[in-house]
């Protein structure tokens, strides 16, 4: 084993689920998703392949902000069930050896909570610090968000994100003002063992691990992320040594930094290497967050783009590793565009093929794999326009797409009523994109040179279709070729093997011929 991490055999070779609880499945009729839902659907799920799921946050809320405005970390939101429920939903998981990720928001709390409300308070109390305040309202921020002279507190308090989710106060990398405090005081050893306890308090409950929102969030001026790599560190080690096999993913998007240096097991690479990962499908964005609208990404018909952009982030970002966890690449979350925006099945389906053939993590949004879209819906629950990537899972064709018992207009948000975007149509369909994710799943799960440590080689040039690379663990070698722009395409391929999964493609005298956009995974070996 080369990694001293105990998650690292488990986890290179998982694939993440990721599941926003309020629109997978309805157990109780009231037309919002709920706990009792995701117990009915985790049989789906296994059968998909998926080793573990991220929940989005299910904690007590306002939801101004989906979920990641929470009142209060121990208390489940009644929109979701109890904490019941989520005894049931860690049981059931668990005996489909399914892991649960919860998700941890340790950034900052709704304004509601109620630290909060002590915090604002005048007088002192053991709250007071809780949060970053400037010692009078007439003193500007320092270069932080704001919210000014609306508490009892004479005081103005920082915010995180949106302007109802004040910041957590975890000290600053340099102090610039009277009011701050070094991230290294003593003093904040209470809000250190504040979210300790609530880590510990799942994990003690059978939560597998957390998703950890806005990571390098917590403690301010930290330009490159090293303070609060050395913090993560801290925090991680201590909750590891009860809970060794605790799985942290962080939404950090600089693994290097986050899993070679804070001790998260997995980071997403998304936004801060945003470049990266939208050049794959999300250059050109109208609704993500994050989207950078301009040139065409590599994953859409007759774009021009190479994979240059994605391989220089994704190797930078992998040589810093340290072997100690992994990059986790998702299809898609709740925070930008759907995958399926501006894309056929065969599009997708190349897509996918390429995120399970690399060396990382995938993270399957829910729906994703099915294809759903990205549907043009007002802002609900803080979603603006993110709203469009969290409506209900399709499971069936219908006005109620399966999802639900309610009257359609009772639905949290509407549904399409799709033939063949559900999973009812796909499943029964062998050339379906739902069909081709459980294959291609299978394939990776039965090959370990396509695990998230085995080696890949680039075969041909960035910019060339079809774009070929090769896996390998040192013992099986397997070959990946995409044709990620349509059209014909062709070229010599003098390899012996075998053929584990293709679209539009096949292998002819010693060349590679696709009809259009698709993919081939090769395996090579003896046999032709
Ligand atoms: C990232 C989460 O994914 C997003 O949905 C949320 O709005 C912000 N963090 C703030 O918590």
């Amino acid at each position: 084993m080369r990694s001293k991490n105990p998650t690292y055999e488990y986890l290179k070779k998982s694939v993440f689920y990721q599941v926003y609880p309020t629109s997978f499945y309805d157990g109780n009729g009231d037309g919002v998703g709920d706990l009792s839902g995701v117990v009915s659907k985790l049989a789906y799920i296994k059968d998909l392949g998926a080793d573990g799921i991220w929940l989005n946050p299910c904690f007590l809320s306002e939801f101004r902000d989906g979920g990641y405005d929470v009142v209060d970390y121990y208390k489940i939101d009644p929109r979701f069930g109890t904490d019941g429920d989520l005894g049931r939903l860690f049981e059931e998981a668990d005996k489909l050896g399914l892991k649960i990720l919860l998700d941890l928001v340790p950034g900052h709390t709704s304004e509601k909570c109620e630290w909060f409300l002590q915090s604002k308070k005048a007088g002192k109390n053991p709250y007071s610090d809780y949060y970053i305040w400037t010692d009078n309202v007439f003193n500007d921020g320092a270069g932080l968000r704001t919210v000014n002279g609306v508490c009892e507190r004479d005081g103005n308090y920082a915010v995180n994100f949106f302007a109802m989710q004040p910041a957590l106060n975890f000290g600053f990398a340099e102090v610039r003002r009277p009011w701050q405090k070094l991230w290294t005081d003593p003093s904040f050893e209470a809000i250190h063992s504040e979210i300790i306890r609530i880590m510990e308090h799942y994990l003690s409950r059978g939560a597998a691990g957390f998703r950890v929102d806005m990571a390098s969030s917590l403690i301010k001026y930290d330009a490159d992320g090293a303070k609060n790599a050395e913090l993560w560190q801290m925090l991680i080690g201590r909750v590891k040594q009860k809970y060794p096999r605790a799985i942290f993913v962080s939404e950090w998007s600089q693994p290097e930094m986050s899993v070679g240096r804070a001790g998260f097991d997995i980071d997403f690479l998304i936004h801060v290497r945003g470049e990266a990962y939208n050049s794959l499908f999300r250059a050109e964005a109208e609704h993500g967050a994050w989207g950078a609208a301009g040139a065409p990404s590599y994953f859409r018909a007759g774009s021009p783009a190479g994979l240059g952009t994605f391989f220089d982030g994704f190797f930078h970002e992998a040589a810093g590793l340290n072997d100690n966890g992994f990059i986790g690449i998702p299809t898609g979350n709740h925070d930008i565009e759907r995958l399926s925006a501006g894309r056929t099945a065969d599009e997708m389906k190349t897509a996918f093929a390429f995120l399970l053939t690399l060396p990382s993590v995938p993270f399957i949004y829910y729906g994703d794999e099915i294809g759903m879209r990205h549907l043009p819906v007002p802002n609900k629950d803080g979603g603006y326009s993110r709203t469009g990537s969290r409506t209900p899972m399709q499971w069936t064709d219908g006005k109620r797409a399966g999802f639900s018992t309610a009257k359609p207009k009772e639905f949290y948000l509407p549904v399409e009523n799709d033939p063949l975007v559900n999973v009812r149509a796909q499943e029964n369909d062998g050339g379906s994109l739902l069909s081709c994710v459980k294959k291609l799943i299978q394939i990776r799960k039965g090959e370990p040179a396509l695990w998230a440590d085995a080696e890949i080689k680039i075969l041909t040039k960035y910019m060339e279709t079809p774009f070929l690379y090769e896996r390998t663990d040192g013992k099986g070698k397997l070959v990946i070729a995409l044709n990620a722009k349509g059209g014909k395409a062709r070229r010599a391929f003098p390899c012996k093997g075998t053929v584990l999964a293709k679209n539009n493609c096949r292998v002819e005298a010693g060349e590679l011929c696709f009809d259009g956009c698709g993919f081939l995974i090769f395996k090579a070996g003896e046999k032709q």
